[in-house]
């Protein structure tokens, strides 16, 4: 479905992306990881062209999105959910307006269908009572909550969501875990997930992919993922206390 295929990504003579191979499986939910600086958001902005690759292929169902433009492009960004790491909502608008945004933007809904689509993904984020409020009050993780409204609002094939439990409490953490895991099963989307967290990246994963310097150092189930040998992963998992046995202890409801 997405295809990274020896992408290098140079900003002037940089490279963040070195060779970079990934094949993104439909209706998985894979995560990327890595340490700040590895390449994560720049990977997920390669997706819907907001970056251009320096060399090498990314491919949309085959279809290399570095050689489109226009209409073209167009099309395949409508495909696309985007959450970005801030949950960039417009602090003058109230959460509903927020969350109508994409479907304005889009001009072919009519007003009564808009008010439909706000209100039953705002049921489903558990923001139908906080609809007609601001941003700037309502917490960090309704911020998100509405952030993740409007990436599906639209009703895409494809959810991109970057660092969705970053600046939240660990509570509030796992509720936007459990939501995503949820709107993956009713949408039955594609996801990408850019997370340093990885009690998320190991709870609602099919697959989790590890960045390293510019390139995939590894992707794989999270069982698997716990057992790895590679050194890098070791350190990473043991930065954040998670140990092979995670899983044995993790309460059973919260497992994907
Ligand atoms: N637009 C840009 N111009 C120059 N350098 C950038 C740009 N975007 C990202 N970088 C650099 O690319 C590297 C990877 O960034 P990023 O993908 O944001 O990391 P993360 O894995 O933390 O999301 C960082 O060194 C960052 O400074
Ligand atoms: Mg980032």
């Amino acid at each position: 479905m997405i295809r990274f295929n020896n992408v290098i990504k140079k900003f002037g003579e940089k490279p963040v992306l070195r060779g970079f191979n990934l094949h993104v499986h439909p209706g998985e939910t894979i995560s990327l990881v890595g340490t700040s600086g590895a390449g994560k958001s720049v990977t997920l902005k390669h997706m819907v062209r907001l970056l251009r690759a320096t060399e090498g292929e990314v491919l949309i169902d085959g279809v290399n999105i570095n050689q489109i433009d226009g209409k073209a492009l167009e099309e395949v960004r409508k495909r696309f959910g985007y959450l970005f790491q801030s949950a960039a909502l417009l602090q003058w608008l109230t959460v509903f307006e927020n969350v109508a945004l994409p479907l304005r933007e889009n001009r072919k809904f009519p007003e009564r269908e808009i008010n439909e689509r706000v209100e039953r993904v705002l049921e489903k984020v558990g923001l139908l009572e906080a609809a007609e409020k601001l941003p700037a009050d309502i917490s960090g993780g309704m911020q998100k909550r509405a952030g993740l409204a409007r990436a599906v609002v639209t009703e895409p094939d494809i959810l991109l969501y970057d660092e969705p439990t970053s600046g939240l409490d660990p509570v509030t953490s796992r509720t936007i875990d459990e939501l995503i895991a949820t709107l993956q099963k009713d949408l039955g989307v594609t996801s990408v997930v850019v997370t340093h967290d990885m009690i998320s990246a190991l709870t609602i994963s099919d697959r989790i992919a590890m960045l390293h310097q510019g390139t995939v150092l590894e992707v794989t189930p999270p069982r698997e993922f716990l057992q790895s040998k590679n050194e890098v992963v070791r350190g990473f998992l043991d930065s954040q206390c998670i140990n092979p046995n995670f899983f044995d202890d993790f309460p059973e409801r919260m497992l994907k």
